[in-house]
């Protein structure tokens, strides 16, 4: 983790108002909610935050990253007035931990569409495409002890305007205004990921599973019947995605049967 820069501010009134107007739809994220022009990285203050023992719900948002992180260790560009920076703490109970990535990129697909009408693809577990395209990424990244996990940060990250991504991944990655050409509203982009996010753990906590597998399902087209390889034993295999079972583990067909994929990296052909 990067030491974290704390040099919070009132949020701009774009994201305060927007804040206010979704305040009884916010749920469990309407109460906390720090604000940074620019910080090293959201997640890194709120892994801090969780481990001072900040509520569930706790929100920390920027306007700009500088050591923004992705998954599988990569840099997250993140430059200011672009993009939507945000970081939550969560305390699942143990039964809603496993299906939390699922809910998360289900989530923020829901939010999109809710504030821009953009309708994104979850790619497993949980990034999120357009027209074949990064539009948004989510880091999960659970703080435990020996009772076992004490929190998770969810970390998310939607490019929002062009410039939100490094040039080197245009044709891999889009932002929502280029898809939609028309400005999107940043603060209304966060709350509905928040209003979305907040119904679906809701979902889990109540141990209602299905509803979020479901529509999971139903926002997979970036997922089911995409050609996949990754590595096991050290050997290289090869299938096509086809299902998620009701643990969020990837079923991927083979020529040797469906296997299944819990985590780690994969490569999508
Ligand atoms: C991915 O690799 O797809 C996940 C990207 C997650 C980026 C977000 S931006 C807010 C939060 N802070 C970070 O440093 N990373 C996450």
């Amino acid at each position: 983790m990067n030491t974290p820069v704390h040099t919070t501010q009132e949020p701009p009134p774009e994201i305060a108002d927007a804040f206010g107007a979704a305040a009884e739809r916010l749920g469990i994220f309407a109460r906390h909610l720090t604000w940074f022009p620019e910080v090293t990285s959201t997640s890194d203050v709120a892994a801090a935050l969780a481990e001072r023992g900040a509520p569930e719900g706790s929100v920390v948002a920027a306007n700009a990253q500088s050591a923004g992180r992705g998954r599988h260790g990569r840099q997250w560009v993140s430059p200011a007035d672009t993009g939507v920076y945000l970081s939550a703490v969560l305390r699942p109970p143990p039964h809603a931990v496993r299906l939390l990535t699922i809910a998360a990129g289900l989530g923020v697909v829901e939010g999109i569409r809710a504030a821009s009408g953009l309708t994104a693809l979850i790619k497993w577990p949980n990034d999120v495409y357009v027209s074949g395209q990064k539009l948004a990424g989510i880091l999960a990244e659970a703080g435990s002890s020996a009772s076992g996990i004490q929190h998770v940060v969810l970390g998310i990250g939607i490019n929002v305007a062009p410039g939100s991504y490094p040039e080197e991944l245009a044709g891999r990655a889009t932002s929502l205004e280029a898809e939609l050409g028309r400005p999107v509203d940043r603060g209304l982009l966060i709350v509905e990921c928040l209003a979305a996010l907040d119904r679906r753990y809701g979902e889990l906590q109540r141990g209602e599973p299905a509803a979020v597998l479901d529509a999971w399902r139903e926002r997979a087209g970036a997922t089911f019947g995409r050609s996949v390889q990754w590595e096991a034993d050290g050997t290289r295999l090869r299938g096509t995605a086809e299902n998620i079972d009701d643990s969020g583990a990837l079923l991927v067909r083979t020529p040797h049967g469906v296997e299944r994929i819990i985590s780690g990296q994969v490569t999508w052909l």
